[in-house]
């Protein structure tokens, strides 16, 4: 015993090196502990709050049950190899190796054979059954079922509603879009058409359903249903380019009476603010939603420690127009929107903003995240976000095309998005956006 006591000790000493580094690793790199022991963050999968999350996550439990179970029968049965045929003496290290007990045996290899089997059979007939259940929405809740389409670009989420149809700035008619955030019915099942414009992105929400990618001349697909109200955070789960680590978007689940609601103001064209306008609306509840921490460069870090604690909560406030609208700078705003060029890459309807490159922003004052779900939207980031976008967001085209223009093979200052060195004209078009309700 004393002797295998001693041959056991550097193997212990490993497990408690690893352990103990193990543990080092989780508190220097992660400040929310809780969240990593509980296994809740908001990204968990453990935590589910659809049907075809939960669906997915059983199908994961019972298939680490299984492996659990081959890893104590082989790891026993390895166990009591090592310590039963164990040299004892030193005539035994150089005995012969004993005879093979079981090969040939009949009963030994037939059983190993169906036991494996067994196995697999406990694996596949709830995998299969989960294929089907994920693929497409059940057909007793088919007709209750809405429809969406997602499409990847990089870096961000466009959503369209095609049974939602909007009159363009232009004239024509569109579905009704908007920039990562999704916003759905709780209760109601989700069909996601997945596209995409460049290259291939993968479209998860942990909590709710994932992951399927996006792929270029491929209609993808998947379904989702939360079960409750609710604010999920979705990310890019496929690498696709240089910021696809920060490629994130929400996906926000409403009671239906206040799905409805913000339909109807999603579908309004932009609201106009104008001195008389504050007027009217100055007794309408208002809301001053703006916290602010400072970031290191290229920091993912989305929400200030009020939101992240409620980002739903947060999300609902940012509905409301805020206190102490401007009327002045939410007009120079509106027209430096136009001379800065902004509308030639964003859609603003009713007003000037045409655009599709970007993200429709006819109603970004409401959204609870900017630049692909990597900042929270107060007036601080926005500004941050307007005044260099690579800085949060390396590579990405309104930098690229619309700070600077290619000129031959060089890239270029462009003139006209050159801002006064005060941010007084940053702080104008933030004014605007952020009146965009
Ligand atoms: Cu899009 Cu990764």
């Amino acid at each position: 015993m004393t002797r295998l006591r001693f041959a056991l000790r550097p193997i212990l000493r490993q497990i408690a090196a690893l352990t103990g580094g193990f543990a080092l690793l989780l508190l220097s790199g992660c400040s929310k502990l809780h969240q990593v022991f509980s296994l809740s963050g908001p990204q968990s999968t453990m935590v589910t709050a659809g049907p075809v999350a939960a669906r997915q996550w059983d199908l994961f439990m019972i298939t680490v049950w299984v492996c659990t179970f081959i890893f104590i029968i082989v790891g026993a049965v390895l166990a009591y190899a090592q310590i039963k045929f164990r040299a004892k003496s030193e005539a035994d290290e150089h005995a012969a190796p004993p005879a093979e007990a079981g090969h040939g045996n009949p009963f030994v290899e037939i059983g190993l054979i169906a036991g494996s089997v067994a196995l697999l059979v406990i694996i596949a007939i709830p995998t299969v059954r989960d294929i089907w259940y994920t693929h497409d929405v059940p057909e007793d809740e088919k007709a209750g079922a809405m429809d969406v389409t997602a499409t990847g670009y990089q870096w961000w989420f466009k959503f369209d509603y095609p049974t939602e149809i909007v009159k363009l700035p232009s004239g024509g008619e569109a579905p009704l879009s908007t920039g990562n955030e999704l916003v759905v019915p709780a209760g109601t099942p989700v069909r996601v058409q997945l596209r995409t414009v460049d290259v291939i992105h993968s479209f998860w929400i942990p909590k709710l359903a994932g992951k399927v990618d996006m792929m270029p001349n491929r209609a993808n697909f998947l379904w989702f249903k939360a079960d409750k109200p609710g604010y999920y955070y979705g990310q890019c789960a496929e690498y696709c380019g240089e910021s696809h680590a920060i490629m994130k978007f929400r996906v926000i689940a409403l009671s239906p009476a206040d799905y409805v609601k913000w339909l109807d103001n999603q579908k309004a064209s932009a609201r106009t603010v104008t001195v008389q306008s504050l007027a009217a609306e100055a007794d309408l509840p208002h809301v001053k939603f703006a916290s602010f921490k400072e970031v290191g460069p290229h920091s993912t870090l989305s929400g200030s420690p009020e939101f992240d604690a409620d980002p739903f909560t947060g999300w609902k406030k940012m509905q409301a127009p805020e206190a102490g609208e401007n009327a002045q700078l939410i007009l120079t705003g509106r027209k430096l929107f136009q001379e800065k060029t902004c509308v030639s890459c964003h859609t603003v309807r009713g007003h000037e903003g045409t655009g599709v490159a970007g993200p429709e922003l006819t109603h970004v004052g409401a959204r609870s995240s900017i630049a692909a779900g990597v900042l929270e939207n107060t007036p601080e980031r926005l500004h941050q976000w307007i005044k260099d976008p690579a800085y949060f967001k390396p590579g990405n085209k309104m930098y690229h095309g619309g700070y600077m223009l290619l000129e031959g093979d060089e890239w270029k200052p462009n003139p006209k998005m050159k801002f006064d060195d005060k941010g007084e004209e940053i702080d104008a078009l933030v004014a605007y956006l952020h009146s965009l309700k």
